[in-house]
């Protein structure tokens, strides 16, 4: 059987993020897997409205898409990527984070919400992978938000991410090739992807480094102090994109390591069941505004100070 992987880049071109991927892709290619790749800056994507249309009609029942879904090709290229048996995403590093032509695609995917669309029996669930490569031309400590925001943007539509690679210190055009390390970790993904894709989807693990970040339940390097949450759960510290809960812990080699409390898998957003609980939060947040026509009226009155009050502009 030939598995469907794809490519998704959003850095120069022939630039280091396209050819880190494309050395993966290659190895995909070669064990027998049916490749497409795309670089982002050669498509028009225009950045979500805000307008929620879509997750109120999902509220209701219905799958509405996008009301920008004729206007750009955010939906022809989701038609692809929703299709695919895994796909790697390669994007550079710009202001810690990843570079905005990929977040302007990845914030529109609401409308493609894989557990809201599944459970209103919108759509089939299906178990995808994916490999993720941050490129930057700093180490760690310049990047310090790239894989992390990488990762944030797989929840909405449910790719399982088995590995990541940050390619640090490469800011010149091409400058990976001269790294033959960082490019034969390149050629390394593309053989994670295919032995995650060839395996069961309830058995694929992670595939990277096992030492990878803080976080053993997601790998990310980012832990934030913990606050009380909405429904009174507090964790002393969490992931900060994983959302596990648990502390820091000294072993006796007195390194720090941050250990995941018993509950604290309760709100995994990387499972359908830890995001069903953002679901039960919304729902909770909404019903006490949108359902209650007091306070409707009152945002209405007080709204105008500030609909009719304008600053000189540029
Ligand atoms: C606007 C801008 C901001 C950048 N910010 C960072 C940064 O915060 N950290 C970093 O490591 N590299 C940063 N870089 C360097 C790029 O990530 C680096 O050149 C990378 O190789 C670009 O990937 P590409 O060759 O695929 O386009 C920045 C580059 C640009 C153009």
């Amino acid at each position: 059987m030939s598995y469907k992987v794809m490519g998704i880049t959003a850095g120069r071109k022939n630039g280091n993020s396209e050819i880190l991927l494309k050395e993966a892709l290659m190895e995909c290619e070669k064990q027998g897997a049916d490749v497409t790749m795309i670089n982002l800056r050669d498509y028009h994507i225009i950045d979500c409205t805000g307008c929620t249309s879509c997750t109120k009609a999902m509220s209701e029942g219905k799958n509405a898409g996008c009301v920008l879904d004729e206007k750009d090709d955010k939906k022809k290229i989701m038609d692809v990527m929703l299709n695919q048996d895994a796909v790697i995403f390669s994007v550079p590093t710009y202001d810690l984070m990843p570079a905005s032509v990929y977040l302007t695609f990845a914030h529109r995917s609401l409308s493609y919400e894989t557990s809201f669309l599944e459970s209103i029996g919108a759509i089939e669930h299906r178990d995808r992978v994916a490999g993720l490569i941050s490129v930057g031309g700093s180490t760690r400590a310049w990047q310090s938000m790239a894989l992390e925001g990488l990762q944030a943007t797989m929840f909405t539509t449910d790719m399982k991410v088995v590995d990541m690679i940050l390619a640090t210190r490469v800011p010149g055009n091409a400058q990976c090739l001269l790294n033959d390390e960082l490019m034969e970790r390149a050629r390394q993904m593309g053989e994670h992807i295919m032995e995650a894709v060839r395996t069961p989807a309830e058995e694929r693990k992670w595939l990277g480094e096992e030492d990878m970040g803080w976080c053993p339940n997601c790998h990310s390097n980012a832990l934030v102090l913990g606050e009380k949450q909405w429904d009174g759960v507090y964790y002393p510290v969490e992931c900060q994109v994983c959302g596990a809960g648990g502390n820091l812990v000294q072993t006796e080699d007195g390194k720090w390591k941050f250990v995941i409390q018993e509950d604290g898998l309760l709100k995994d957003r990387t499972t359908v069941a830890g995001r069903a609980k953002h679901l039960e939060e919304i729902a909770h947040t909404q019903g006490g505004f949108f359902g209650d026509p007091e306070k409707l009226a009152l945002v209405r009155e007080r709204k105008m100070k500030y609909v009719n009050k304008q600053f000189k502009t540029v």
